[in-house]
């Protein structure tokens, strides 16, 4: 019996009382699907699951993506992108952050991600409790309070979202290793509706990002910047988000198309960090 408990954010919700590393019988698996688009944010905790296992139960959804960055793949699956601060005879296992401003995975491509899970291995520890949350916010409760003439004013408007401009913005960190040419040219720039409608629950959901999106189509730059700038400090309102404290072994699935999220950097080794994400094709924004 799956067991649910709400967040006290307008989305998140955690489901307990599945075991992920076996089969999911079709109707568990439907209650899932719904209780993900409901809450656009799950949280499976308590599993322990090998990268097939994490493989096998992303793919119920649908086909996974395989990412360009390959050298941030866990070897040997090609489907699972590592999130980590670790360096192994001087390499990193992964990514050291995916995304440390707001946004939403792979929303700079024509078909961006559907969803993505990400799979607690290592969680950075200080005085008995989590550093590195994730903060998702909820695009669907965000477009609803916008003022009814900036919902008019977004209608049938498009914005640009560039992988490029987003690698190079997200320096917070630390510098970034160069992107081969063959990097940028797989992912070109691509533009978006600013409100999209969700394919599954028919949501507006607000689709502009700070991480990614770049300027407003059609629009003077001046125009442009401060559309976005508010729009970007609209998504961020502390009413819209919900923090996942990490524990080793949740399973965080969030929906790309009704949230956006942003790591917080706030730990840095020895306390290792160690995720593991699958990441869903989508369909074209409409
Ligand atoms: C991601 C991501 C945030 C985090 O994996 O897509 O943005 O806190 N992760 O690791
Ligand atoms: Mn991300």
């Amino acid at each position: 019996m799956l067991s649910v408990r709400r967040s006290r954010a307008p989305l998140g919700a955690e489901i307990a009382g599945i075991d992920l590393s076996g089969e999911v019988d079709a109707r568990t698996f439907r209650d899932i699907v719904e209780l993900f688009h409901q809450h656009e944010v799950v949280c499976f905790p308590d599993q322990k699951l090998t990268p097939e296992q994490h493989v096998a139960f992303s793919t119920r959804f649908g086909e996974i993506w395989m990412h360009h960055r390959t050298d941030c793949c866990r070897p040997g699956y090609p489907e699972i992108f590592v999130v980590s601060n670790i360096v192994e005879n001087g390499r990193p296992i992964g990514s050291r952050d995916a995304g440390v401003f707001w946004h939403s995975d792979f929303c700079y491509v024509k078909e961006p991600a559907r969803a993505s899970l990400l799979y607690a291995r290592e969680v950075p520890q200080k005085d008995g409790g989590p550093l590195g949350d994730t903060l998702f916010a909820s695009m669907t409760t965000a477009y609803e309070a916008l003022p009814d003439a900036t919902k008019r004013r977004l209608e049938g408007l498009k914005a640009v979202n560039s992988y490029s401009r987003g690698y190079y913005r997200d320096r917070k960190s630390g510098p970034r290793r160069e992107l081969t040419e063959e990097q940028k040219s797989i992912t070109p720039d691509v533009e978006h509706p600013v409100a999209r409608t969700h394919p599954y629950t028919g949501k507006k959901c607000l689709f502009v990002n700070e991480g990614y999106t770049t300027r407003i189509v059609g629009m003077s730059e001046t125009e442009s910047e401060a559309l976005l700038a508010e729009l970007f400090a609209h998504v961020a309102r502390p009413e819209f988000v919900y923090r996942h404290r990490w524990r080793v072994g949740d399973l965080v699935m969030w929906d790309n198309c009704s949230t956006q999220h942003r790591a917080v950097m706030d730990y840095a080794l020895p306390q290792r960090r160690h995720m593991e994400r699958t990441t869903l094709h989508g369909t074209a924004p409409f």
